[in-house]
């Protein structure tokens, strides 16, 4: 076993392109002939479900991964990733339902990475990703849930997302962005969506950023960022199921009584700012306005639930 892996680092060219002929360690799930195969590109039986990748893998390569047969998850986790080929498994004729790559050394997602994939589920966690290029993730109709959670990512680029209509969960947690654009989340279409962006650095938001995003019941996360206030705008012609500003240093949430918006639960940290205590029942009296306005009736109004997390 200790021999084959030696074989095998020694086949691995260190070119950063699809060129090379690099061998595969792998494994699969149910497992086949005895405990691991390897191949120049990854064989897939009719029960396989799993592929998971033991061998050093410097660069992803479509043709590395052209399955003979349906799988369920292609998992390639601390292979010393540092690349991923753009149109990765696009014309494969099949795609896993998940994709997991995790714990590699990727730094760019470049544009197209991914794009017209069936894949439902795209695990990018705890890798060294810094950016996402515009249209990295395009035209994945069956996209899902993506998690970018534990990367490097200072700048979200808005259109790294194109046409993702089913995209209900999408991770940014533990990043270091720093601020958010106007019009950011077109891309969510999905109603009931949720968006994670707890524990990065954002301080600026763009009341603008919901502009334009078609999905409504949307969760967001924004726990633990330097916020000191939110725009006014931000909630603006949106239904919100949660709102979660806790762990920020929040002083004001300046609320209009025009603006359209309802919040099903809004959670700030109880800073006992006399302005903020203000800011509240003024939300407040705005959410009931709205009800009884009946200004739509898609509209939702949820209890009103202020959770006062106290941080000392
Ligand atoms: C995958 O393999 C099939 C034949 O089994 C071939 O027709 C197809 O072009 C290959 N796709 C890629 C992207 O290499
Ligand atoms: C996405 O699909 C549309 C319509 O099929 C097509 O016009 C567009 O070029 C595709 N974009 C990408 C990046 O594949
Ligand atoms: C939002 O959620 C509420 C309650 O679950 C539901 O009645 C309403 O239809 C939803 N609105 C949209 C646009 O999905
Ligand atoms: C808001 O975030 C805090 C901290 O992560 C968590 O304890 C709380 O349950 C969240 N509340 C809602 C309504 O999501
Ligand atoms: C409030 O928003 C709803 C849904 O987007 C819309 O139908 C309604 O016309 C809006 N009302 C006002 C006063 O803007």
């Amino acid at each position: 076993m200790f021999f084959t892996r030696l074989i095998i680092l020694t086949l691995i060219s260190p070119s950063w392109g699809c060129d090379y002929n690099g061998m595969i360690y792998y494994d699969l799930l149910p497992p086949v002939f005895g405990d691991y195969l390897v191949e120049f590109s990854v064989k897939t039986y009719s029960e396989t479900q799993m592929v998971e990748i033991l061998s050093e893998i410097p660069v992803l390569c479509t043709r590395q991964f052209n399955f003979s047969h349906p799988v369920d998850l292609l998992l390639i986790a601390d292979c010393g990733v540092e690349k991923i080929e753009a149109e990765f498994l696009l014309n494969t004729k099949y795609q896993p339902d998940s994709l997991s790559v995790t714990g590699n050394s990727i730094r760019t997602i470049r544009r197209h990475t991914f794009r017209n994939l069936a894949t439902m589920f795209y695990t990018l966690r705890d890798n060294l990703i810094e950016s996402i290029e515009n249209e990295a993730f395009a035209n994945l109709s069956n996209a899902k849930f993506v998690d970018l959670a534990e990367n490097r990512i200072t700048v979200f680029e808005c259109n790294c997302f194109v046409n993702v209509p089913n995209l209900i969960q999408l991770i940014l947690e533990d990043n270091k962005i720093n601020s958010l654009k106007a019009k950011c989340f077109k891309f969510l279409q999905n109603n009931g969506a949720v968006l994670v962006l707890r524990y990065n650095e954002i301080s600026k938001i763009d009341p603008q950023v919901f502009d334009e995003m078609p999905a409504q019941n949307v969760s967001i996360h924004l726990e633990f960022n330097a916020f000191e206030n939110l725009p006014v705008r931000i909630l603006r012609k949106h239904a919100f199921v949660v709102f979660n500003l806790t762990g920020n240093q929040i002083r004001h949430l300046q609320f209009e009584i025009v603006e359209n918006f309802s919040v099903g639960f809004l959670t700030v940290d109880a800073n006992l700012d006399p302005n903020l205590v203000q800011d509240l029942k003024f939300f407040a009296k705005v959410v009931l306005y709205n009800r009884a306005q009946k200004m739509s009736p898609n509209t939702v109004f949820y209890l009103i639930f202020l959770t006062f997390c106290i941080f000392y």
